[in-house]
């Protein structure tokens, strides 16, 4: 059962990323005329309605990159970056809020980029007083004064969304976040960090090694950019790398863009342009059970065998369904006295990148378990009794490690009152006895009606011989009429 869901998600993992990044020609070319290579002051433009996926208003001068209108969610609008070959965009202008696809909403460039709603409300601007507006080969959407001299007065680099693009540098005032602003990367002085961002939880950390240079104190924080000889350095002064992340091509002379991207499952990956695809370059975490989440709330990962369920009693649902109680509400637990909630128990769990964890000492499990009992922000406790150490989880429970220690144990709380009868394998068992039983009284329903209407029409058939009048021939579908007749005949 668990080799099943684990080759289950990895299929679900393959077609994922085949979709992702393999697609050819993602984005239908609606154009006929070859697009703008630079926006000056006038330009406007308003969605077009029969346009179903992407706009283009502006592309670079190799044809790879576009800007324009993406269309999410059928109804909405986000202004955006994509890559001809590349599924998702490289940019978006603000992750978190989309205008309408309306022709009320409007685009224009009066030395400002500017989207403005239906009651001509400013919904994004550049904030600038430039004089065109270019796209780069390299996806650098960007808006320049060409007078007196030629200066970038804002660029699309300088506000990620979850592509780094080579030669982008990302600094400690930013952020790249996921497309399901799930998850988030951001700089500490000395290492890079991912963030689960509803638990504030960070999963993976990248220390610098510092090998050929040192960092210092008060020489300003660190950035990051992607090196096109195949690494993510880390730098605080100069070109001088305080820490080289190698990706897969480092030091094979590659001729390809290199981007980096983190995922909606929290991994952050790299990808290689070698003229024709996009190919897996880099990958923070390889492990799929060290992602922040893999298998959904109340669910157990174990290396080597995959997905299953903390109450060994239901299997978690497809994708990052989780197990049985991932439909409960996961609002904390703190709402009100006293909070009502079940406890569920398992040996041989453990907390997933634990060492990034904080933990307490406790001398058996009973008293891990009270530290947690007593807390409304607590939502499960792990407790080793080799080592001691307890760790309390203070957000609603994701994918714990199932590890083969017996002596690791987790207790966890389960909300009271909701999520009854709603186990995925129960539930969908009742589901699929309860279709069988409907299409089985509908076949034998049918079938009678069918038999019926076939007695009484060889009757009436009968008749009209009998009457000399006209047959209604040797067939008669089985049609709305049919039924009709056959009902008027019962009353
Ligand atoms: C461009 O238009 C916006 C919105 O109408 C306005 O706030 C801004 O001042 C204008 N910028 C320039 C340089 O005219
Ligand atoms: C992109 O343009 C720059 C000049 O602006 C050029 O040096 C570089 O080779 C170009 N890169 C690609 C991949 O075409
Ligand atoms: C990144 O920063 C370096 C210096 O720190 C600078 O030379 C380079 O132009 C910057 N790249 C971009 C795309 O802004
Ligand atoms: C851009 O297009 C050129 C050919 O037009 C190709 O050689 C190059 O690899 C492309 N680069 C990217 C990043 O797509
Ligand atoms: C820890 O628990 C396991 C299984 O419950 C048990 O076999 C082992 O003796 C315990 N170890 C200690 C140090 O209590």
């Amino acid at each position: 059962m668990e080799a099943l869901s684990l080759i289950s998600a990895a299929l679900t993992r393959v077609v994922f990323m085949a979709l992702l990044f393999f697609t050819s020609h993602p984005w239908p070319r609606t154009e006929a005329a070859k697009p703008a290579q630079e926006l000056v002051k006038g330009f406007e433009a308003i969605p077009d309605s029969t346009v179903d996926s992407f706009q283009t208003l502006l592309a670079d001068p190799d044809g790879n990159f576009s800007f324009g209108f993406l269309r999410v969610n059928r109804t909405r609008l986000s202004l955006a970056v994509i890559h001809r070959n590349l599924s998702d965009p490289v940019w978006v202008s603000d992750p978190t809020r989309s205008a309408s696809w309306s022709g009320k909403t409007r685009l224009f460039f009066n030395g400002s980029l500017v989207i403005t709603d239906r009651s001509s409300r400013v919904e994004w601007s550049t904030g600038t007083d430039g004089d065109r507006v270019v796209l780069r080969n390299d996806s650098n959407l960007q808006v320049e004064k060409t007078k007196p001299s030629q200066t970038v007065v804002w660029q699309s680099f300088d506000f990620p969304s979850n592509t780094l693009v080579e030669n982008q540098n990302f600094t400690s005032a930013m952020t790249l976040v996921s497309p399901n602003g799930l998850y988030s990367m951001r700089l500490g002085n000395d290492f890079i960090g991912l963030y689960a961002d509803d638990s504030h939880q960070m999963y993976w950390k990248h220390k610098a090694l510092e090998a050929k240079a040192k960092i210092e104190d008060g020489s300003g924080p660190v950035h990051i950019r992607i090196n096109p000889n195949g690494y993510l350095g880390m730098y605080q002064r100069g070109n001088t790398p305080v820490d080289v992340e190698a990706f897969n091509s480092f030091q094979r002379p590659t001729t390809g863009l290199l981007i980096l991207r983190l995922e909606p499952d929290g991994n952050l990956r790299g990808y290689l342009w070698d003229g024709s695809q996009w190919a897996l370059n880099y990958q923070a975490i390889s492990d799929t059970c060290e992602l922040p989440n893999p298998c959904g709330p109340y669910s157990l990962c174990t290396p080597g065998s995959g997905c299953s369920c903390i109450d060994k009693q239901t299997r978690p649902g497809p994708g990052f369904g989780g197990c049985t109680h991932s439909t409960q509400d996961q609002s904390d637990l703190c709402d009100g006295a006293p909070a009502r909630f079940t406890v569920l128990r398992r040996n041989g769990v453990e907390v997933p990148f634990k060492e990034l964890r904080e933990h307490k000492t406790a001398s058996s499990s009973e008293e891990c378990e009270a530290f947690c009992e007593e807390k409304c922000e607590c939502w499960g406790s792990v407790y080793n009794n080799g080592s001691g150490f307890c760790y309390l989880v203070n957000y609603p429970i994701h994918t714990m490690l199932g590890v083969a220690d017996e002596g690791k144990v987790g207790y966890f709380k389960l909300r009271e009152g909701v999520g009854k009868g709603k186990r995925w394998e129960v539930g969908s068992t009742v589901g699929i006895a309860f279709v069988c039983g409907t299409v089985l009284v509908l076949t034998v329903a049918m079938g009678f009606v069918g038999l019926r209407v076939w007695r009484r029409e060889r009757r009436v058939s009968r008749i009209l011989e009998e009457d000399g009048g006209l047959s209604p021939g040797p067939y008669k579908d089985l049609g709305s009429d049919s039924f009709n007749s056959i009902e008027m005949s019962r009353r």
